[in-house]
């Protein structure tokens, strides 16, 4: 980060950030990448590239763009949204099939398709491939785009034993964060093809994301895209180990057969606590785990979690389960 360019990204280039792009694009598989300061910022301006002109998007309802968003895709680009029903973030292909529909007098018409892998809500989970080229495939048909919310596509990646562009193979657009468990301090980056980014950087402009001289931010996006890939391995053996535990404790906690990558979603609707109350009882005692919703944890591991941080999480779960 110190030896960055200070170039103007909004005009005419920052050195640093041209050569995180280029990399970005080349690990997706695609013609050309975007910087941008945001997941959330990086899925906006993709539905904006796409689907400008309003029309539906079609997305699992679980989906983060759907339920953390903020309801952008609505307020910000205008676009109108059914949520379809999935099984572990995977979206039902029949119901997508019924839903899918051209733009006629009577119908407004599907704009853009998106996936999501892995998934946030479904704690982790990662699309198949074989999902992913038949969503693809369908919206293709249909002469309709498909974006992938890939905030962690390196982790699915990992999980699946392919490189990322095997996954973005799948998808017209893809977005993937730096940060995260890629572990840079901040950004992400959109990659498509040249004129999709071209359009997509226009957009970046509008909504205010365009960060000027951004070179050391990018340069610890370059060390995430080139030295924390491998690891998330780790990340992904110790969120299984944390499962296992709290398996141990009450197997109606979680399974950790449902634990691909490096998020643990815990199901506390069953004791006392609400998952709010867990996550405040939990914090009390040093470990961080946020409520997903009223009945379920989240907890994630990332580089600075190891073997003695999962075995004290385990103890503290455990001394609060007992009341202690
Ligand atoms: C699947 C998914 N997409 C997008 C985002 C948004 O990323 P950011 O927090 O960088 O805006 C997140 C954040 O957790 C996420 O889990």
């Amino acid at each position: 980060m110190r030896e960055a360019s200070y170039g103007d990204d909004s005009r005419d280039g920052d050195a640093t950030v041209m050569k995180l792009e280029a990399l970005a694009a080349e690990r997706t598989g695609k013609e050309a990448g975007a910087f941008m300061p945001s997941g959330t910022m990086t899925n906006l301006v993709a539905v904006l590239a796409h689907a400008q002109h309003g029309g539906e998007v079609l997305l699992e309802s679980g989906a983060h763009i759907l339920n953390s968003e903020l309801g952008g895709i609505a307020g910000l680009v205008g676009a109108f949204h059914k949520g379809i029903n999935g099984n572990r973030g995977a979206m039902d292909i029949d119901e997508l099939r019924e839903k899918i529909r051209p733009m006629t007098r009577n119908n407004l018409g599907t704009t853009l398709v998106c996936m999501e892998t892995t998934h946030n809500r479904a704690g982790g989970a990662v699309l198949p491939l074989a999902h992913m080229k038949a969503v693809y495939d369908l919206a293709h048909e249909h002469e309709v785009p498909a974006h992938t919310d890939g905030a962690r596509l390196f982790n699915a990646a990992v999980a699946l034993g392919v490189e990322a562009k095997e996954i973005a193979q799948y998808t017209d657009s893809v977005g993937f964060c730096v940060s995260k468990g890629l572990s840079a301090p901040v950004g992400s980056v959109l990659c498509g093809s040249k004129t999709f980014i071209e359009r997509a950087r226009t957009f970046r402009r509008m909504v205010g994301g365009n960060m000027r001289q951004a070179g050391p931010l990018a340069a610890a996006g370059i060390v995430a895209l080139e030295t924390m890939v491998n690891r998330l391995k780790d990340d992904h053996a110790m969120a299984r180990r944390l499962a296992v535990g709290l398996h141990k404790i009450d197997a109606r906690l979680c399974d950790p057969h449902e634990v691909e990558t490096n998020l643990v979603r815990v199901d506390v609707s069953f004791t006392s606590r609400s998952a709010a109350q867990w996550s405040a009882a939990l914090a009390q005692k040093g470990i961080a785990a946020s409520p997903a919703d009223p009945r379920s944890l989240r907890f994630v591991t990332h580089r600075h979690v190891g073997d003695g941080e999962i075995d004290e999480a385990i103890a503290t779960f455990t001394n609060v389960w007992k009341g202690e």
